[in-house]
C-alpha cells in the first residue's frame, strides 16, 4: 500500500530534501509578516517568550507525531488516518483528524493568497522605484492605498493562485526541493544584511528591548491563545501538510533530529523578521508596533527606500517573499489534491483546478474584507479577521490536540516506536512524555483560558 502510493505522489529524493521543502512549507508569511505584527500587537516580549515555549512544548512534539503518522501512513492525510485508525483499532471520529486537515488548509488558503498577492505587488512596486526616499508617511499611504482598490487586490490575489496552481500541476516532489533549495538561503542572506542595516541606522536598542525585555503586564489571555495557534501556523501543523509531505520521506530519516532542525531555522527567520522591523519601527516617526497586518509592508519599503542598492535589495527581497508564500501554499493544497488522486481518480491537473479555484473564490471576502465589507463585522472583527481567528487560532491547536492525543496515546507504542526507531531512545522517551502529558495539558488550559478571555 505505502510502496504503491509513493508510486503515486513521489518521494523525496533525500532526506535533505525533506528538511528543505517542510521548511518551505514552515517559512512564509507566517515568519515575515504575521509573526512581528502580532508580536507588535501583544506587547513584544512576554508574547515572543510564550512563543518560544508554545513551539518547544507543544510545536515541536506534535511536528514529530505529525511526520511519524505521515511516515507510518504512507498517504494523503485522510487515507494515512483512516488507515492507522483502523490498524489501532480505534473509534472511527478520530479520522476527523485528516477530514478536518484537508479543510483548514483550504480555508488558510483562501486568504493567504491574498496577503501573499500583496508581497506580489510590492515587487512591482518596488522594481518602479516609486517607493524610493519614502518617508513612513508616505510609505503608509501607499499601503492603505493599496488595501482600498478590490481591483488591484484581486489582481494579485488571482496572479498569486495561478502561480501556486502552476507548481503542484507539477508534482511537488520535484519542483520544490530545486527551489526550496536555493531561495531559503537567500532569503536568510537578505534577512541578516537587513538587520545590519538596522543596528546602523535604526533604534536598534529599542527594538530588540521591545522584542525581548519580559513585560508581563502587555500580555492577555487571547494573546497567550494568538501565540499558541501562531506555533502551529508557523510550523505548518495541525492541517496534514507535515503529514502529507512525511508520507513521502525516504526510510531511515531519523524524524527527531529532522523536526528540530526545521523548528529552529522557522524560528530563527520569525526572530529575523522581527529584529529587521522593529529598530526602524521605533526610529521612524509616524509608525507603531501595533500598526497590524500592515506593519511588514509600512516599515521595509522606508528601509528599502532609503539604503544604498535599496531598489535592487527591496526587489529582491519581495521576490523571495512570494517565492516563501508560494511553497507554503503549496503545502497548503496538498493534502487535499493527493486525497482526491488517491480516492477520487482525479490527476494533479483537474484536483489543482478543483481545489485552487475554490480557495480563490472564498479568498474575495477576504479581499473585499479590507475595502468594500470593511464595516461588515461580527464584535469589531472582519471577514478576514474571522477566518483568521477561526483557522490558527481554534482549528489548528484543536486537530493538535487531537494528533498529541491520537499519537500518544491511542496508538499503541510499539507502533509509534517503529516509526521513530531512527530516533535516540533518550529523545524518543523525552517526545512521548511531552506528547502525552505536557502538550494536551498546554493546549487545553489556554484554550480554556484565551477564549473565555476573548468572549467573556
Ligand atoms: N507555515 C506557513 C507560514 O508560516 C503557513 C502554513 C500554515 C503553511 C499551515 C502550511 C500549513 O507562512
Amino acid at each position: 500500500m505505502v510502496d504503491g502510493n509513493r508510486r503515486l505522489h513521489g518521494t523525496w529524493a533525500s532526506r535533505w530534501t525533506f528538511i528543505l521543502a517542510a521548511t518551505g512549507s514552515a517559512v512564509g508569511l507566517g515568519n515575515i509578516w504575521k509573526f512581528p505584527y502580532i508580536a507588535g500587537e501583544n506587547g513584544g516580549g512576554a508574547f515572543v517568550l510564550i512563543y518560544l515555549g508554545c513551539i518547544l512544548l507543544v510545536g515541536v512534539p506534535v511536528m514529530m507525531a505529525e511526520v511519524m503518522l505521515g511516515r507510518r501512513g504512507g498517504m494523503s492525510p485522510i487515507n494515512t488516518m483512516n488507515h492507522l485508525v483502523r490498524e489501532a483499532g480505534a473509534h472511527p471520529l478520530w479520522r476527523s483528524i485528516g477530514w478536518l486537515g484537508v479543510v483548514v488548509g483550504l480555508l488558510i488558503l483562501s486568504y493567504y493568497g491574498v496577503i501573499a498577492g500583496w508581497a506580489l505587488n510590492y515587487v512591482v512596486e518596488m522594481a518602479s522605484g516609486s517607493l524610493q526616499g519614502a518617508t513612513g508617511k508616505e510609505s503608509a499611504a501607499r499601503f492603505s492605498a493599496l488595501l482600498a482598490d478590490p481591483q488591484q487586490l484581486l489582481l494579485c490575489q488571482t496572479a498569486f493562485m495561478i502561480l501556486t496552481m502552476g507548481v503542484v500541476i507539477g508534482g511537488v516532489t520535484r519542483g520544490l526541493g530545486v527551489a526550496a533549495r536555493v531561495m531559503m538561503p537567500m532569503l536568510f542572506v537578505l534577512l541578516v544584511a537587513l538587520i545590519l542595516y538596522a543596528v546602523n541606522t535604526g533604534d536598534f536598542a529599542a527594538g530588540a528591548r521591545f522584542l525581548f525585555s519580559f513585560r508581563y503586564e502587555s500580555l492577555s489571555w487571547d494573546g497567550v491563545l494568538e501565540a499558541l495557534g501562531h506555533a502551529f501556523f508557523s510550523l505548518s501543523l495541525g492541517m496534514g501538510a507535515i503529514m502529507a509531505y512525511g508520507a513521502y520521506m525516504p526510510e531511515g530519516a531519523p524524524i527527531g533530529r529532522t523536526v528540530v532542525t526545521i523548528a529552529f531555522l522557522d524560528t530563527l527567520v520569525a526572530l529575523m523578521a522581527g529584529m529587521a522591523i522593529f529598530p526602524m519601527v521605533f526610529a521612524t516617526p509616524g509608525m507603531a508596533p501595533d500598526a497590524g497586518p500592515s506593519l511588514m509592508f509600512q516599515t521595509l519599503p522606508v528601509i528599502f527606500g532609503n539604503m544604498p542598492g535599496g531598489l535592487f535589495f527591496g526587489t529582491l527581497f519581495f521576490v523571495l517573499v512570494t517565492i516563501a508564500a508560494w511553497s507554503s501554499s503549496i503545502s497548503l493544497i496538498e493534502p487535499g489534491v493527493a486525497w482526491l488522486i488517491e480516492s477520487l481518480g482525479f490527476n494533479r491537473v483537474s484536483a489543482n483546478l478543483l481545489l485552487g479555484t475554490l480557495c480563490w473564490l472564498l479568498g474575495i471576502g477576504t479581499v473585499l474584507s479590507f475595502n468594500l465589507w470593511k464595516d461588515y463585522t461580527i464584535a469589531g472583527n472582519t471577514f478576514f479577521d474571522v477566518m483568521d481567528f477561526v483557522t490558527a487560532s481554534v482549528m489548528l491547536p484543536l486537530i493538535g490536540l487531537l494528533i498529541a492525543l491520537f499519537a500518544g496515546w491511542v496508538m499503541k507504542r510499539d507502533q509509534a516506536k517503529e516509526a521513530l526507531s531512527d530516533t535516540s531512545p533518550l529523545l524518543l522517551a523525552i517526545w512521548h512524555w511531552l506528547l502525552r502529558y505536557v502538550s494536551p495539558l498546554a493546549i487545553g488550559v489556554i484554550f480554556v483560558f484565551g477564549l473565555y478571555n476573548k468572549f467573556a
